[in-house]
């Protein structure tokens, strides 16, 4: 395999997150600003993110809005941020917004956290919930915060928790 930055080597997406450890204020800081330095096609920067800390009115809002399977293990994240975006093109404004949470998540490796994105979320109740205008569209939720415990999960999620994780080799992604 070839070298890989440790940014990205140690970057993994963990169910266990620690239940008591928190996100600091500089940390949250550091992930919006990491965010914030990603590129976007014109500079549009069509993103846009509400932060949520374990407990308070926003976190308890977007945790609701998951499916039942991802809150079993994300009402353990420090944090979880919606990443939206605004503007008319969502091809691009979500390819943009994809930039930014990876900015977000290689940060939050650098400062010794993890994230874990989710899809799998009810985009109209959050949007109504948080009471974004219309024009605003959450894509994606991001759980972060530091690991915990795997062996406190169940054992479906122990097991996808431990297992192996692979990807295509190169040679089968070059198209020519
Ligand atoms: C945009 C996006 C959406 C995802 N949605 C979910 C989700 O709804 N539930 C979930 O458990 N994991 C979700 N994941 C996590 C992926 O399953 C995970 O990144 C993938 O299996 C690769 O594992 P790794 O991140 O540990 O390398 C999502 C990841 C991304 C990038």
């Amino acid at each position: 395999m070839a070298d890989l930055t440790s940014l990205l080597a140690f970057r993994w997406s963990p169910r266990a997150f620690h239940p008591t450890a928190e996100l600091a204020g500089d940390e949250a800081a550091s992930l919006l600003e990491a965010a914030r330095w990603a590129p976007s096609a014109g500079n549009v920067q069509p993103w846009r993110f509400a932060l949520g800390r374990r407990d308070d009115e926003t976190w308890k809002r977007i945790l609701v809005s998951l499916t039942v399977a991802d809150q079993h293990w994300a009402r353990h994240a420090a944090a979880l941020v919606v990443g939206a975006y605004t503007g008319a093109d969502p091809e691009r404004c979500g390819y943009d917004l994809g930039q930014s949470i990876a900015h977000l998540t290689v940060q939050a490796t650098a400062l010794g956290l993890h994230v874990h994105q989710i899809r799998g979320f009810d985009r109209a109740a959050l949007a109504a919930d948080l009471d974004l205008s219309p024009e605003i569209r959450p894509l994606v939720v991001t759980a972060v915060g530091r690991l915990g415990d795997p062996f406190v999960l169940p054992e479906e999620l122990l097991r996808r928790e431990t297992a192996l994780r692979h990807r295509r080799p190169v040679h089968a992604l070059l198209l020519c």
